[in-house]
């Protein structure tokens, strides 16, 4: 069961991975984008990681709310808001719950994705982390809609991410700095998609 702990674990831990990955998702966005992506994802997460530690979030919500506003304060890049948003909207499927059930982890992730989908302006195949999310959302819906438990749900999810961020090579972007690029983005992954992975990968091997 996943609770208000199991989700301060998770952010924790999101803020190792993204410090762990900070090279490769910057050498990632060095190839199409400004070269930061790391660099935001770990400023983002140090700072969410020591708000959390300064601050007495009453439930789950102000858990997820507290690192949607200082994701969209300390980040500087499109990501930022993008992620705040996601982490907003999770918080709002969060509200009044003290525990969190399979459906209702398919719903935050669901609801963070339309988050990001009505932030941003993505669509599917834009060569954005909507490429990992939407099909993680999909199997993730799937697999709950089969009866399978939380950490089945989840390793769907990550599974499907993990295609959909490889997905994104031959893509060309249309959204985000790499759309500036045109045909000079194809045959390279995309940064937000593979840090959209991690997210869940993250989540997989924590929660059951
Ligand atoms: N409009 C958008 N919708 C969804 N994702 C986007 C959008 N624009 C950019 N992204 C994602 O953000 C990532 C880049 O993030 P980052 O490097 O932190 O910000 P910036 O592009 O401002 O430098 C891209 O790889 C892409 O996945
Ligand atoms: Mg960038």
């Amino acid at each position: 069961m996943v609770n208000q702990e199991s989700l301060v674990a998770w952010i924790e831990a999101l803020q190792e991975v993204y410090a762990e990955n900070k090279e490769y998702l910057t050498q990632l966005d060095s190839a199409i984008g400004d070269a930061d992506h790391g660099i935001n994802l770990d400023r983002g997460f140090t700072a969410v990681r020591r708000k959390l530690s300064e601050t007495k979030c009453e439930d789950m919500s102000a858990v997820l709310k507290t690192a949607s506003m200082t994701l969209i304060s300390s980040v500087g890049g499109a990501s930022g808001p993008l992620y705040g948003t996601f982490f907003l909207r999770a918080s709002a499927v969060c509200a009044n719950k003290t525990e969190l059930a399979e459906a209702d982890i398919v719903a935050m992730v669901e609801a963070g994705l339309e988050g990001i989908l009505h932030r941003g302006k993505a669509r599917p195949n834009d060569k954005t982390m909507v490429d990992a999310l939407t099909p993680a959302v999909n199997a993730m819906k799937q697999a709950l809609a089969a009866g399978s438990g939380v950490k089945e749900i989840l390793e769907k999810g990550v599974e499907a991410a993990e295609q959909g961020m490889t997905d994104t090579i031959p893509m060309l972007a249309k959204k985000g700095r790499a759309s500036y690029l045109g045909e000079r983005s194809i045959g390279h992954q995309d940064p937000g998609a593979t840090s959209s992975y991690l997210m869940l990968k993250t989540a997989a091997n924590l929660w059951n």
